[in-house]
């Protein structure tokens, strides 16, 4: 598909992600102290890069997962139906799960993702996003932790991708067309 050009500006540097997650950290062990079962479930592909680092931040004995679930494919439109590509390997009855996003837009996502995963009878479901994008909600859903709150703009980077590319990149940055 080709591309129209354009630049990336950063709108969220790697040192505020961190500082972010550190904070995030803190306040996940808190919810979850005492537990021996958290599974920390990502959301492939665009949370890979957040999870890794919340992990690693997160001072609970935890065990890792990964589910994918259909998206926006390379456009920057969203598709309402949500359909899983990718099951999980844990089995989650009993047990306390935290699902980690990348970014909460329309909200289609998380609210069917979670529907989902409630059907599997967890102890306790919380979810966490990188970003949220309020004004662009379509259906209701709160995630418990946010890292920022953003504008309507469109974001790559620490993950998250443009058509697949810039998920590389360490820091968020908007994505700006240079010709009209
Ligand atoms: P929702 O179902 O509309 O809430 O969409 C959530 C998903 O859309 C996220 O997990 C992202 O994969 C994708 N998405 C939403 N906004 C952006 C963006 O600005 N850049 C890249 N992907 C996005
Ligand atoms: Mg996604």
């Amino acid at each position: 598909m080709p591309q129209r050009p354009y630049v990336i500006d950063q709108l969220i540097s790697a040192k505020s992600i961190a500082a972010r997650i550190e904070d995030l950290a803190r306040e996940i062990a808190a919810e979850f102290a005492g537990t021996d079962k958290l599974v920390v479930v990502g959301l492939l592909r665009g949370s890979f890069v957040f999870i890794a680092d919340l992990v690693r931040e997160l001072d609970l004995p935890v065990e890792v997962d990964f589910l994918e679930a259909s998206s926006y494919g390379d456009a920057m439109v969203s598709s309402r139906e949500v359909r899983i590509l990718k099951d999980l390997r844990a089995a989650i009855e009993g047990r306390d799960v935290l699902l980690v996003e990348d970014i909460v837009d329309t909200g289609h996502t998380l609210s069917q993702v979670t529907k989902y995963l409630q059907g599997r009878k967890p102890a306790r479901l919380r979810t966490i996003a990188l970003l949220d994008k309020p004004s662009r909600r379509e259906v209701d859903f709160k995630a418990d932790w946010i890292g920022f709150s953003i504008p309507d703009e469109f974001v790559v980077g620490y993950g998250i991708d443009f058509a697949q590319r810039n998920r590389n990149l360490p820091f968020i940055g908007k994505v700006r067309f240079t010709e009209a």
